[in-house]
């Protein structure tokens, strides 16, 4: 038996120790493995595909990133092909893709990603590759599973920022503005916002209205409280509104959004005439190393694959359903994507201790 791992879209940490535990678990069972190189580039001619021995996964599971890199623009149903003119036009290049699989002799692959990887694993299984999915992502938005690795790191990461904006904030009379990201779903900026007392959380499930954001702000300045703290997801709109796109993206690259922070934050300063200022935390909630919680995660996710290959469940993905790690057709899990559900006991307890959402 011949594997093949592939870790695709944003990274996330975690994606290490995911590695780690398939290759060890698989080269156990007496199967070879390979990792293809930046998501599908690898089998695309456009990297390599390298041998993935006990040898190159020690001591990696605590470090963030992922050895084999990964790529969000990279979908081989619709790869960005250069023109002349610096512009981009998508190809559909499934068929080459699986021919060089083949002919590298690779039974199944273990593909690691986000919604988008998940999918091309999904039309890759369509056209008789043998795939095993690993809900990977720090936005946590993959049906199907309690939750993704990645996204306890990022938390922890928006949890202590928080809590250094704080002191500042306090200090001299000030908003803070911090934006988090999540793309399209709210649950970075709603956990860390709750476990790092933020005094208003917007998130894209519960569309805003500025006025009311003031109004928080403006009722603590009244009760002796002159700072506020605002965590606002990337991807959060005032009513009737729609979230915020940045710059262009590529053929088969998913919309960007965000610029939250200072369009909040200028507000505002303007409405409540206090000092307001803005930060995007950024790729910093990518980065560094997995918590504890994501590392055992990642390592469940990874030994699981690899029995999931053994059982021969293609275009299943592993998933965590408290307290076991079971596998899920992707197709279900793509069905709809995971958002926040506004009538949590998280939001409603927000909400019963004070926290506005803005609405
Ligand atoms: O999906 C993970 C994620 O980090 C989102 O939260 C964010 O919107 C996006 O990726 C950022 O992508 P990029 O790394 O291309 O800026």
């Amino acid at each position: 038996m011949r594997i093949a791992l592939s870790t695709g879209g944003g990274d996330a940490p975690g994606l290490n120790a995911v590695i780690r535990a398939a290759v060890l678990t698989a080269i156990n069972r007496g199967w070879e493995v390979v990792g293809i190189k930046r998501g599908y580039a690898g089998l695309l001619g456009e990297d390599e595909v390298v041998p993935l021995t006990k040898e190159s996964v020690r001591g990696i599971a605590h470090l963030g990133g992922t050895i084999l890199r990964a790529t969000n623009r990279g979908n081989p149903f619709c790869y960005p092909r250069k023109q002349p003119d610096g512009s981009y036009i998508p190809e559909d290049r499934s068929d080459e893709l699986i021919a060089n699989a083949k002919r590298m002799g690779i039974d199944a692959v273990i593909s690691i990603g986000g919604d988008g990887s998940l999918d091309i694993a999904l039309q890759l299984c369509r056209k008789g590759m043998k795939i095993i999915g690993v809900p990977k992502t720090i936005d946590n938005d993959v049906s199907g599973t309690v939750t993704t690795f990645g996204f306890d790191t990022a938390v922890n990461t928006a949890i202590e920022a928080i809590d250094k904006l704080h002191t500042t904030a306090e200090s001299h009379d000030r908003v803070l503005v911090m934006e988090v990201m999540g793309r399209d779903a709210g649950f970075i900026a709603l956990h860390s916002g709750v476990a790092g007392t933020a005094d208003v959380i917007l998130i894209p499930e519960i569309p805003y209205d500025i006025g009311k954001v003031c109004e928080k702000i403006i009722a603590r300045d009244a009760g002796g409280r002159h700072f506020s703290i605002v965590v606002v997801a990337e991807g959060a709109f005032p009513v009737g509104g729609e979230s915020h796109k940045l710059g262009e993206s590529l053929p088969g690259q998913a919309r960007r959004v965000g610029g939250m922070a200072d369009i909040i934050a200028r507000e505002i300063q303007v409405i409540t005439g206090k000092e307001t200022r803005s930060l995007v935390l950024g790729h910093l909630q990518r980065g560094g190393m997995p918590t504890g919680y994501d590392r055992l995660l990642a390592t469940r996710f990874g030994g699981a694959a690899v029995r999931a290959v053994a059982e021969e469940k293609w275009g299943h993905m592993v998933a965590l359903q408290t307290p076991h790690i079971v596998t899920v057709p992707i197709e279900e899990c793509l069905r709809e994507p995971k958002r926040v559900d506004v009538t949590h006991d998280l939001v409603q307890t927000a909400r019963a201790s004070g926290i506005s959402f803005g609405d």
